[in-house]
């Protein structure tokens, strides 16, 4: 059997031999990206690498990457889509590029794994203005055997990967499928159909252009390979599953789910796998996050909340999410060992949130009920009664009216919301405190410098800056920004003014929660793809020079950051400078 630990350690193996460094899995919270909630593919944290900065383990690496993808959280209870899984990918840092990457990929799936060439097809790039087609992997695929009539152009809505932000590395993709043999479902069917005669397997990326902000397409410095399988969904193609919840992956999840539940819904046993799985993932991570209203704690309570409901349609009562819990770390808990590390907090987690929503679930559910009798619709009003009220979600709300074939106006629902700003803030006062309970007094003041640092090199130097990274320690801020040239020393000075000048204006700094559209319209720095930017985000501002988009936490009042001194001015990589800081 195909397992998930097997699959892994033959592909690290594999890529061992054609001397790849083995490199961990990075964490599934993004350390130097705030731009993001979660890490999404296992370039993500490769991205400064993939620009030009030089790894410490060489050029050409592979691993085993945890990832969280929530842009498809509604379609969760398919066969499909998950919101956590596994990714296998290997990268060359300007190393060997298409032959190599085409050929390795061929000779582990067809000798390693033992897939039959025959039932193989793949798809290359059809080109466009900003990149030529991709006659070059064709040729590659040609030379080991695969025919051209199994060879397709795609444009690139399908054959081109990335950045996984707004900007960065990305390039045109071929993506290897397997014939899964089933009839064609129409004369247009063709690797990439959904209807599950192509199994998609894997993508090698082709990383060789930068988006710009202004949305244009550059050579990188460097050629680049980055590719992406999924484990959970090789496992089942391999084992002859039809979906992934049949695996050894999921199967006692779905067992333990099924033997709780009085009756058999597949989309919600499957809803209830996934999200469990992944708020266990996430909540070992020991970044502090747990269940609250921002952020990556936002998601996790919104999986939780999720599951809950719909272990209510399953006729499941009172707590349950620990025994799905322990099934998760008994099947995950030898090759993660945070899980088991962890596996305390997690149930504690669980059952708290659950202990807090089925209050809110109860109350909700009444009400969302009595309203539709009553008026037999739900009104963008109403959603908000609910939400503010009973703390009833808003996509909860939501899918509760789809079920029913109500719609609901969401534009009145978020007018409402922004009307009430204040009583939801007040209501959710105190949500970092358990996040962040190891920020210190200094690096909450560097933290608001760090704000007032980018608005000062916005001003100085262009719009054109923006954060690439940030690290902070009770010693010094670390801040890495796009920007292509040395900061000569006037432009160092000038900025060091206009941060000491905020502090010493004693500027109150406000925090205002809001929707990210919403955010961007009031002019606050906001990097964020929108693929896989959250729906709800905290603007922090100092009036007069800095408004962001950030998790926080920050000083109440700039006086209270202290004197700014800037250390040191540094390139890292092509396009991207450092600087380091100090408060006094
Ligand atoms: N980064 C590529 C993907 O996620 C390999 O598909």
């Amino acid at each position: 059997m195909w397992t998930g630990k097997k699959l892994t350690e033959s592909y690290l193996e594999f890529f061992k031999k054609k001397g790849h460094a083995i490199i961990p899995s990075a964490s599934l919270i993004p350390e130097h990206d705030p731009t993001v909630l979660f890490t999404t593919a296992g370039m993500h944290p490769l991205v400064p690498f993939l620009i030009g900065q030089p790894h410490p383990e060489g050029k050409r690496l592979v691993n085993v990457q945890k990832c969280i993808r929530t842009n498809d959280i509604e379609e969760v209870g398919d066969a499909s889509h998950l919101t956590f899984f596994f990714m296998l990918g290997n990268w060359s840092l300007g190393d060997y590029f298409k032959k190599e990457a085409i050929e390795w990929s061929y000779e582990f799936l067809t000798k390693v794994i033992g897939l039959d060439k025959n039932r193989l097809s793949v798809t290359c790039f059809e080109g466009d203005k900003d990149a030529p087609k991709d006659e070059e992997s064709a040729k590659i695929w040609e030379s080991q055997g695969i025919p051209v009539e199994r060879i397709y152009f795609n444009p690139k809505e399908d054959n081109w990967w990335g950045p996984a932000g707004k900007t960065g590395p990305c390039g045109p993709d071929t993506e290897i499928f397997f014939d899964m043999g089933k009839e064609k479902c129409g004369p247009k069917c063709v690797p990439g159909c959904g209807c599950g005669k192509y199994f998609e397997i894997w993508n090698d990326v082709f990383m060789q252009y930068n988006k710009t902000d202004a949305g244009k397409f550059e050579p990188l410095a460097q050629q680049n390979v980055d590719t992406g399988m999924g484990v959970e969904r090789t496992v089942a193609m391999l084992n002859g599953k039809a979906t992934v919840y049949d695996t050894h992956l999921f199967k006692p999840i779905m067992d333990k789910i099924q033997g709780l539940s009085k009756n058999d819904l597949l989309k919600s046993k499957r809803i209830i796998a996934d999200h469990i799985r992944s708020s266990c993932f996430v909540l070992s991570e020991g970044k502090g996050i747990v269940p609250s209203n921002v952020e990556q704690g936002y998601v996790v309570r919104r999986m939780i909340r999720r599951s809950i409901r719909h272990a209510r349609l399953l006729g499941i009562e009172g707590r349950f999410c620990r025994k799905i819990a322990e099934v998760v770390v008994e099947i995950y808990g030898a090759e993660w060992p945070q899980l088991t590390r962890e596996r305390e907090l997690i149930f504690l987690e669980l059952e708290r949130e659950e202990d807090r929503f089925s209050k809110v679930l109860s109350n909700g559910l009444n009400r969302f009920g009595r309203i539709l009798q009553a008026k037999k619709k739900i009104s963008g009003e109403d959603a908000f009664l609910l939400y503010q009220s009973f703390g009833f979600p808003i996509e909860m709300t939501l899918e509760l009216a789809e079920e029913k074939g109500i719609k609901i106006d969401k534009k009145i629902f978020e007018k409402e919301f922004e009307k009430h700003q204040d009583t939801s803030r007040k209501a959710t006062a105190g949500r970092f405190k358990s996040g962040l309970q190891d920020q210190s007094e200094t690096t909450v003041r560097m933290h608001t410098a760090t704000h007032l640092l980018h608005a000062a090199l916005r001003k100085v130097l262009g719009n054109h800056v923006q954060q690439k990274g940030s690290n902070i320690t009770p010693e010094r801020l670390r801040f890495d920004f796009s920007h292509p040239e040395k900061v000569t020393p006037e432009q160092r000075a000038e900025v060091e003014k206009i941060v000491n000048e905020a502090i010493e204006k004693a500027i109150p700094v406000k925090r205002k929660e809001m929707g990210l559209k919403e955010a961007k319209k009031a002019g606050a720095l906001a990097f964020f793809d929108s693929k896989y930017a959250p729906e709800k985000v905290s603007v922090y501002s100092v009036e007069g020079f800095s408004k962001e988009v950030c998790a926080g936490p920050h000083v109440e009042n700039t006086k209270d950051i202290g004197k700014f001194k800037i250390k040191k001015e540094e390139s890292v990589a092509a396009g991207v400078r450092r600087i380091k800081a100090v408060i006094e």
